[in-house]
């Protein structure tokens, strides 16, 4: 029988231990607060926004959001990003990829506060995780951590394939499955679009992580029996729904569930930790800025 992961109970878990933390730390005088910065008509990119400011709600996180024009320059974004810098109840600032093309990606990750940098993406952060001492684990690959954490799969000494390099999901997965330690000690290979022959690669491995953004590109005849497949795509495609498109991820999923131990859903897989994770980073911001300490899920 092959297991379909649920991911909505795993990031309901760790949820509510996010929420004890920031009890405690309401407690103490310190309310964490986590600022969203969208500049996009990207509907998309609206939609993950507003999830992660319901989930703020949810929780007791204070939740600040930002919206600018796709056209207004640079400028104003940075202006923004210096602002939320500046605010001591703001604890985490996330500004939501992608930018418009007339803004340079590096520079805004770049301007964000370190500390206040609750995806993970700042340089220091990125070298920090790289060297095995990370602040803030990036929030979607954390999140494929707690799941196999969760589900009891092991990653020592076990072949994964992440497909995808990018750097929100594909390099930073990558780097936290050969760190020292319990979620790592893996041997990680990473594919993408150059890649020769990746069907070879991904039925080779034990768990395969798919992270290309390419609808169902996976499918069963790459895979081996017994496979753990994790799903980070969420691709609309067109559709004859009310919304006029439907979700899917990167992986054919009745065809590779045919193959797998375990397998992700899309939605209800890695989708529900990407968020849980965020709220833990923001707590975890605000613990690290305040001094009181708190003990993370
Ligand atoms: N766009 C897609 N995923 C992410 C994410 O994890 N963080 C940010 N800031 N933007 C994204």
């Amino acid at each position: 029988m092959t297991t379909v992961i649920d991911g909505n109970e795993i990031g309901d878990q760790i949820t509510e231990g996010v929420a004890e933390c920031t009890e405690t730390l309401v407690n103490e005088g310190v309310t964490p607060g986590l600022a969203t910065v969208l500049m996009s008509d990207d509907g998309a990119s609206e939609t993950y926004v507003s999830m992660k400011q319901q989930a703020c709600a949810e929780i007791g996180i204070e939740g600040y959001h930002y919206e600018l024009d796709a056209d207004e320059p640079a400028e104003t974004l940075f202006a923004t990003i210096d602002d939320l810098n500046a605010d001591p109840a703001v604890h985490g600032i996330l500004v939501q990829m992608p930018v418009p093309d007339h803004v340079d990606k590096r520079e805004v990750l770049e301007r964000i506060d370190p500390m206040k940098d609750v995806d993970g993406f700042h340089p220091e952060n990125v070298g920090r995780l790289v060297s095995g001492n990370a602040r803030y684990k990036p929030c979607t690959p954390h999140g494929v951590q707690k799941i196999l954490a969760k589900t009891g799969i092991e990653t020592e000494g076990k072949d994964a394939v992440v497909v995808g390099r990018s750097d929100i999901v594909g390099k930073p997965m990558a780097n936290l499955l050969i760190q020292y330690g319990s979620g790592g000690n893996a041997t990680a290979t990473v594919c993408h679009s150059r890649t020769d022959d990746l069907a070879a690669k991904t039925r080779d491995a034990d768990i395969v992580i798919a992270a290309a953004g390419v609808p169902e590109m996976i499918d069963g005849s790459m895979l081996t029996e017994g496979t753990t497949v994790i799903d980070v795509g969420i691709n609309r495609v067109d559709a004859d729904t009310e919304k006029g498109y439907e979700l899917v991820g990167d992986v054919d999923f009745e065809s590779a569930k045919a193959k797998a131990d375990a397998i992700t859903p899309v939605p209800g897989g890695v989708g529900p930790l990407t968020i849980a994770m965020l709220m833990y980073n923001t707590v975890k911001a605000a613990s690290l800025q305040s001094g009181v300490d708190v003990t993370l899920p």
